[in-house]
């Protein structure tokens, strides 16, 4: 159900299918240290300053999602500019149940409407395929990116505690959901 990998036009971005020749790309944005923190991908403030992955690495990892069944990776090209400023996700297929998982990053174009139409498109693409549900997983330390969940339609399920070790302590990460027949587009 994802391996069709359609453009998807909005006012503010564009959605185009990752290719390995964005890794370059990819892998500078990435570096930034508020997206490897806000999205759990590092322990410590110190540890979202190394590098997480070389370029080898990913152009690996997105030449073979860019052809990949069981997920859809777009990269977000801002239109004003023409320039990739992040990923958005459908992952995580689940066939059986008509599910998906979802995940987003965006470096240096954050606060502008981006993401908000980036999360719009992306579930809507996932709903026109037939899938029923979208899952995603939020940190508690990141507010924004809940607030745009929320404002898309996602809905508040539940609570895994203390789910990430993030510097000395522990922070809690909530799990959201859509369902097709709430979507409003
Ligand atoms: C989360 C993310 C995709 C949102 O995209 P964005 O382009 O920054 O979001 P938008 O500009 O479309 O919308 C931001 C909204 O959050 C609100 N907001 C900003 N800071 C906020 C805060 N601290 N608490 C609550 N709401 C906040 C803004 O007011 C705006 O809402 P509004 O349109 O109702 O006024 C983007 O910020 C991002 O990728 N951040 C870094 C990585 C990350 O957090 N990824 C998600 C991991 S779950």
């Amino acid at each position: 159900m994802l391996g069709a990998k359609p453009t998807l036009a909005g006012e503010v971005v564009t959605l185009r299918p990752v290719t390995a020749a964005d890794a370059a790309t990819l892998k500078e944005l990435m570096a930034d240290p508020e997206v490897g923190v806000l999205t759990g991908s590092v322990h410590s403030r110190a540890e979202a300053a190394d590098e997480q992955y070389t370029l080898d690495q990913l152009r690996e990892v997105y030449g073979r999602w860019a052809v990949a069944d069981d997920r859809v990776v777009w990269v977000i090209v801002e239109n004003a500019t023409g320039r990739v400023v992040g990923e958005s996700v459908l992952n995580d297929l689940d066939e059986d149940n008509l599910s998906c998982g979802f995940r987003i990053w965006i470096s240096g174009a954050t606060g502008r409407g981006l993401g908000t139409e980036a999360v719009r498109l992306s579930v809507g693409h996932a709903f026109a395929v037939g899938l029923h549900r979208v899952e995603l997983e939020v940190y508690d330390f990141n507010p924004r990116a809940r607030h745009v969940y929320e404002k898309v339609g996602f809905v508040h399920e539940g609570t895994r505690r203390e789910a990430l070790r993030f510097e000395d302590g522990w922070v809690d990460c909530h799990v959201m959901g859509l369902l097709a027949t709430q979507w409003r587009g």
